[in-house]
């Protein structure tokens, strides 16, 4: 495996979306090969099980049901997309990935850690992300922005204790494997964001370089 995997974690509307793009655009004029991509999503079967994750019904569904639709979803990706781009070389910048299951689904959801990492390593294999980019901003910012874009899906018509879940989650996550994860302040002016995700590109040219030579 010589690319980089790169994934962009938060909650909605800490700007993953509007940052990932950016990013790419960074790497690109470096000359790199960038993928751009997100989950759950990013093949066409997958994204079909994205829109029965996302989209509010009238059967409930369970968590068990949820958190293996994610996992399905998330195996068709690494084998159609993620694992393919990273043997040729490429940085994958994917929006959302198993961080973001261990937010919703273990600290949202309440569902045990171990579970998860179960199938985690049962999907991934010994594959994880090289660099976690966690966006963290206080709930009610982002819950404006993402509500600000219309209709809100399955997970956005949460209440606050799951999101205050979901962001403590990620925080002790981040907090426990710093060499993983990078925090940004995603409360900041997008232009401050913006330089934050600049100073980060030469360190990532410089491991995608160490990865190709070693
Ligand atoms: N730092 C920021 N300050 C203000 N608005 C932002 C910032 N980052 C993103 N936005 C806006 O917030 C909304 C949600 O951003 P988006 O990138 O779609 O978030 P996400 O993908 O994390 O849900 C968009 O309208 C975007 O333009
Ligand atoms: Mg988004």
């Amino acid at each position: 495996m010589t690319g980089l995997f790169i994934t962009l974690e938060g909650p909605e509307g800490a700007g993953k979306s509007t940052n990932r793009e950016y990013l790419a655009e960074r790497l690109r004029n470096e000359g790199i090969d960038v993928v751009l991509t997100r989950e759950p999503g990013g093949t066409p079967l997958a994204e079909r099980i994205r829109e029965l994750l996302l989209a509010p019904g009238d059967e409930p569904m369970f968590v068990d049901t949820e958190l293996l639709l994610m996992f399905a979803a998330r195996a068709q990706h690494l084998a159609a997309l993620i694992r393919p781009a990273l043997a040729r070389g490429a940085v994958v910048l994917c929006d959302r990935f198993t961080d973001a299951t261990y937010a919703y689904q273990g600290g949202g959801r309440g569902l045990p850690i171990e579970r998860i990492a179960v199938l985690e390593d049962f999907v991934q294999g010994a594959l994880r992300p090289d660099l976690a980019l966690v966006f963290d901003l206080p709930i009610e910012i982002g819950l404006a922005r993402a509500s600000a874009r219309g209709q809100l899906d399955r997970f956005e018509q949460e209440g606050r204790a799951f999101f205050d879940a979901v962001r403590s989650t990620y925080l002790s996550r981040a907090a426990a494997a710093p060499e993983r994860y990078r925090l940004v302040d995603a409360s900041l002016p997008l232009t401050e964001v913006q330089a934050s995700l600049d100073d980060l590109v030469p360190d990532l040219i410089a491991l995608l370089a160490a990865r190709r030579h070693g």
